[in-house]
């Protein structure tokens, strides 16, 4: 640890979700006739750690796909970008990725936002240690219902980051929205975005039920957040890890699933769910890449370039703002 710097500084995003809020959403999701939780329950201190391993399976080709792509194109996205970019991380995790395009992009500042405070923090004082000079600051808490933006990051010549095929979890009608509010906020320059292609099942399910069980750890992890978060007695050995391609809709869909009766109690309420039963807990849309430049065209961005590797099976996209 350098003593010798600040730790870099992480802000609470304006408008996070109060704790009894949260709980009444997370209540109302477990009680529903179709359970769900909302994915953003899935990172914590350890989901993100859990996360992290996922992008290092064999199986789960997006993130390694993704930074070749990002590694290949720095000269044409800096080219796109244009100079001194406020760089805008939407879900910067470890800040890899970001980290990678700093040589190229030389931003003016760089913004990363994460679900998790904490390891944000880790993850910026790492990047601060690497990069005393640079202009950091950390978003903490959850954008996707409303972007603001606190004043002190930069308002010139914005690029927007958007990596991890992050899009793909929200529907597509809601991935437009987000994509419409990112266009409003843009002020001229850009965003930068990676998205999962469509595919053969045979390749997609296991990117999200790998071998070593990591993404079931992942997915199941959630209900020991939610014991904490409202004070329930999820079993996790009572459930069990699914994760399938739903091919109409284009999308992989991530359950929790019984494995025997399972009474689930919290203060002021309970649940028995059945054998069989499932939490919904995440989706993961996935585009044909004419569909996404047009919804990014439909969210108001002007002029797309697109980069895919040889097999097609992830693109990365600038679309600028003009
Ligand atoms: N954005 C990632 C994706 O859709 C998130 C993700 C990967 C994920 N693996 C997961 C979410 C497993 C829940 C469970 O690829």
């Amino acid at each position: 640890m350098d003593r010798g710097r600040p730790p870099a500084l992480v802000v609470q995003l304006p408008g996070a979700s109060r704790p009894d809020s949260v709980r009444q959403n997370i209540i109302a999701g477990l009680t529903a006739p179709a359970p769900w939780v909302a994915p953003k329950h899935l990172y914590g201190p350890l989901g993100s750690r859990l996360f992290e391993a996922i992008t290092a399976l064999p199986e789960y080709y997006p993130t390694r796909i993704e930074k070749a792509l990002l590694a290949r194109h720095a000269g044409d996205i800096a080219r796109l970008a244009g100079p001194a970019p406020t760089m805008v991380d939407l879900g910067a995790g470890n800040c890899e990725k970001a980290k990678g395009l700093f040589a190229a992009l030389r931003p003016r500042q760089y913004v990363a936002a994460d679900i998790s405070a904490e390891f944000l923090q880790d993850a910026l004082s790492v990047l601060q240690a690497v990069f005393p000079d640079m202009n950091l600051l950390g978003l903490a808490g959850d954008f996707s219902s409303g972007l603001v933006l606190p004043d002190s990051v930069g308002r010139e010549n914005r690029l927007f980051f958007y990596p991890g095929s992050s899009i793909g979890n929200f529907a597509p009608n809601q991935a437009l929205d987000f994509l419409a509010l990112i266009r409003g906020q843009c002020s001229g320059g850009g965003l930068l975005i990676g998205v999962d292609l469509v595919k053969p099942a045979s390749i997609l399910e296991p990117a999200y039920d790998d071998a070593l069980g990591v993404t079931a750890a992942f997915n199941l992890n959630l209900l020991n957040n939610l014991n904490g978060l409202i004070g329930s007695d999820f079993d996790v050995t009572d459930w069990r890890h699914r994760a399938f391609y739903n091919a109409p809709l284009s999308r992989i869909e991530m359950h929790l699933e019984a494995r025997r009766e399972a009474a689930v109690r919290w203060p002021g309420g309970e649940r028995v769910f059945r054998k069989g039963q499932r939490i919904h807990t995440e989706n993961s849309y996935k585009y044909a890449l004419k569909d996404f430049k047009a919804l990014l065209r439909q969210a108001g961005f002007g002029k797309i370039a697109a980069w895919t590797d040889e097999r097609r099976w992830f693109a990365l996209c600038h679309a600028g703002a003009g």
